[in-house]
Formats: structure tokens, sequence, C-alpha cells
């Protein structure tokens, strides 16, 4: 009993302490666009000594508590690595799992009342989605056909994606709509920097510049995500959680440093 009290004395004083967080930090400027590089899924399974499928569903409940944070910040557009094309080399079981997981959690949040409603949020996913099996491909049509006109928020699921792939895309449509152009000066294609970054898949879905890209579990590359997205005003950070024990808390200092930079830049 007296075990219980405490915990729940405990839950009540994180909650009060998120939400006075919430508001400190939603007084100062916030980013538009945020991404997450989610790794770390299996090393966290690991330490903990759970199948390495727990570690996954386990990521699926920190990128439903981070959307909501910045949710509640009123942040844009939040993008989210689910699944490179590259994981495809991994066992047929985890894929298996990853594949189950992306359908169930899918159709659960294109559900009524559940937090795409709540808080307005269309939901994309970008990538190469043919690779996907036609279920999950079934579920990424409903879901994104039931969000199309929530307009408060963006999340960017990308699953089946390389930056690689996406600039490669986006380079043949920006030559394609080039050559549908009238052109005096006839056979040559011009194609700009603009012109392909209209054509990127996160441009297509109406995303923001991003602002921050965070990857979690102290590995320090971007594994080819969002490559083309990350600009000189792009700050880049990577922490040492891994991604499903990653929290507000951990989210906090990466977005007071955006608003100190932010604060620097106006003052000089
Ligand atoms: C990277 O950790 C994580 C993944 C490849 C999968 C990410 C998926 C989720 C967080 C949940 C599912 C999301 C949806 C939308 C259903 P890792 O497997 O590379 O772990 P490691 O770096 O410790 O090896
Ligand atoms: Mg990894």
């Amino acid at each position: 009993m007296l075990l219980r009290c405490l915990r729940w004395i405990r839950v009540k004083v994180v909650e009060k302490a998120e939400r006075l967080l919430l508001r400190v930090l939603a007084s100062g400027p916030i980013p538009r666009h945020v991404a997450f590089v989610m790794d770390g899924n299996r090393r966290y399974a690991r330490r903990t000594q759970q199948a390495i499928n727990q570690g996954h569903s386990d990521g699926f409940v920190a990128l439903r508590r981070l959307l909501e944070a910045c949710l509640r910040l009123q942040i844009q557009c939040v993008s989210v690595y689910a699944f490179a094309i590259d994981n495809f080399r991994r066992s047929p079981e985890e894929i298996d799992h990853l594949m189950n997981l992306a359908h169930d959690k899918l159709m659960e949040m294109s559900q009524h009342g559940q937090i795409l409603e709540e808080y307005g949020v269309r939901l994309n996913v970008l990538g190469k989605t043919a690779l996907l099996p036609e279920f999950v491909q079934e579920a990424i049509r409903h879901v994104e056909s039931v969000t199309r006109h929530n307009n408060k928020a963006i999340l960017n699921i990308c699953m089946s994606y390389s930056s690689q792939d996406e600039m490669t895309t986006a380079v043949e449509s920006a030559v394609r709509l080039s050559l549908e152009k009238p052109n005096p000066e006839d056979c040559e294609i011009t194609v700009t920097e603009d012109d392909v970054s209209a054509q990127l898949m996160t441009s297509l879905a109406g995303s923001p510049p991003l602002e921050i890209l965070v990857r979690t579990s102290g590995v320090k590359r971007l594994s080819d995500y969002l490559l083309w997205q990350c600009s000189e005003n792009t700050q880049i950070h990577f922490c040492k959680a891994y991604w499903p024990e990653f929290g507000l808390f951990d989210l906090v200092p990466i977005l007071l440093d955006y608003q100190r930079k932010i604060w620097g830049r106006r003052i000089s």
C-alpha cells in the first residue's frame, strides 16, 4: 500500500515537472521541424535482458511519448527514421516483427480519439514504400487517407527510406518537370537546387526546413538520413541514451541549446 502510494506521488511529481518544463520552453522560440534517428533498440533490449523484438516495441512507446511532447510544444513537424532500406538485410524474424509492429501501430494511431486526431496531425510515410509488404502498404494508405485533412502538425515516418534514394528520385522528378517545360533553347535541361529541393519526399509532404536532428544511442553517424535537409542551420545532436529510454528530460537540453542559438543570432 505504502509502495503504491509512493509510486503515485512520484508519477504526479514527474507529471508536474514535465508540465512546468513544457511551459518554460514554450515561452521561447520553438523549432518548426525536428527529426529523430531512433537508434539503440537492440542494445537497450540486451542491456535490460529482453528479447530484441521487445526493444523495438518499447521503441514505439518512446516514439509516442516524444511525439506527444513535441506536439504539446507546438512543433509543427516531426520526422522519424523507422526503417532504412538497408534494414532489409536484418534477419527475417526481426523484419517480420518490425513490419507487424508498423502495421498494428499505424492502424492504432489512425483510430478515432488517438494522438493523430487529438492533435490534428497529418501522417506521411516517406520512402520506397513499394518495398514494404502489401499489408503494411494497405495500413499506410489507410492512415494517410484518414489524416490527410489534419492541418495542425505533420508526422513523417520514414520507412524503407534512404537519403540517396530520396535524392535520386527528387533529381529524376526535377529533370522530368524541366523537360515538360516549354524551353526556348531546345534540348537544354535546367535544374536548380530549389527544383531538387521541392521534389524531396519531405517537401512534397509539406514539411518546413529541418532545424534539429537528434540521433540516440551514442553513435555519431547520419546513416543516410535527411542528408539534403541537413542545411547550414540544422543543429545536430548525438545523445548517449538508447531510443527506448529517451524522453522529455533528454529533449529539454537540446531545445534550450536551440533557443540559446536563436537568441544569439537575433542579438548579433
Ligand atoms: C534502430 O535501433 C531502430 C530500428 C531499426 C527500428 C525503429 C522502430 C521503432 C522505434 C518502432 C517502430 C516504429 C513504428 C512507426 C512502428 P537498432 O535496431 O539499430 O538497435 P541497435 O542500434 O542497438 O542495434
Ligand atoms: Mg542501430
